[in-house]
């Protein structure tokens, strides 16, 4: 994004109510990010304590060692003691260096030996030394979550599972499995994505032109996305719409003033279409 877009819509949005940022590493917007909660704070609107942040452990820095490292790169970065929530942001291993897509002369991705279980014991460190306030995972399977779950002398569970959900990616079973574990799914692409042919399976139809989606909506005087996040947070799915449009930051907002009927969950469940936008095909 263009230099301060990210920090003007996190001021916005934290202006509008929004308190759970979602962020990265690989994102490059981090200084932008740590600069608007700061900004805000200083301004007394929010308290470091209302904010919810999330960071993530990239790729190239699985290897047990790097990883407290790593995060205290992003706490330098957003100018903060901690965060919120630190997670793990793949289950594969990137070669670790300067490349964040490191790649080999073919082009191929130069993947790494990494143990996931001592990943996660240098997360569990992060936790204990009050870096992260907690810790979780992203792009996790059901295997995956249970290899970290069935860890001989597992300290702390992952809180959380970020994974792309929503109408047409509904995810039952990890949804349900997640629940019987207490590890709450939080949905990216929430709205379906911005169809970015680089990196979106754009063979999927897109979602906010549902008419499914949009007749609800009507209903409720709603727009498509609305109903879409709606839908999630009614069933317990954290959503992390991303909208750099001020109109939009808002309008994703707007959901807590009405509710589904179960019978329409049930309708906007069964648009299901286990297809992702988001393939990550490394
Ligand atoms: P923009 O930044 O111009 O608002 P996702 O959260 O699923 O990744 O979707 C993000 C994409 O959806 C972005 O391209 C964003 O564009 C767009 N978007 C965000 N909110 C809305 C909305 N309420 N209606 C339509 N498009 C939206």
């Amino acid at each position: 994004t263009p230099k301060g877009t990210c920090l003007e819509s996190v001021k916005i949005a934290i202006d509008t109510g929004y308190r759970h940022i979602d962020g990265a590493f690989v994102y490059f917007n981090e200084h932008e990010v740590g600069q608007a909660i700061r900004e805000k704070i200083a301004e007394g609107r929010i308290k470091r304590e209302d904010i919810f942040y999330c960071g993530k452990l990239w790729n190239t820095c699985h290897p047990p060692e790097l990883v407290r490292p790593t995060l205290e790169k992003t706490l330098k970065i957003l100018k903060l003691d901690y965060v919120d929530l630190y997670i793990i942001e793949l289950p594969m291993a990137f070669k670790p260096g300067d490349a964040i897509y490191p790649r080999d002369e073919n082009g191929k991705f130069i993947y790494h030996e990494t143990d996931l279980c001592a990943t996660w014991e240098a997360m569990e460190a992060c936790k204990d030394a009050g870096l992260a306030k907690s810790i979780g995972v992203s792009n996790f399977n059901r295997r995956q979550l249970e290899m970290i779950l069935n860890k001989p002398g597992l300290k702390h569970k992952p809180v959380s599972n970020q994974v792309e959900c929503h109408p047409y990616f509904t995810q039952p079973k990890l949804l349900e499995f997640c629940r019987q574990h207490d590890i709450v799914i939080v949905g990216y692409s929430p709205l379906g994505t911005s169809r970015d042919e680089t990196w979106v399976n754009v063979s999927s139809p897109p979602l906010l032109k549902d008419s499914v989606l949009n007749a609800i909506g009507k209903k409720y005087n709603k727009t498509a996305a609305q109903i879409a996040l709606r839908f999630n947070i009614q069933r317990g799915v954290v959503v992390i719409p991303k909208s750099f449009n001020p109109q939009r930051i808002r309008e994703n907002f707007q959901i807590f003033d009405f509710s589904l009927t179960e019978k329409e969950m049930k309708e906007i469940e069964a648009l299901n279409k286990n297809v992702r936008y988001v393939e990550l095909l490394m």
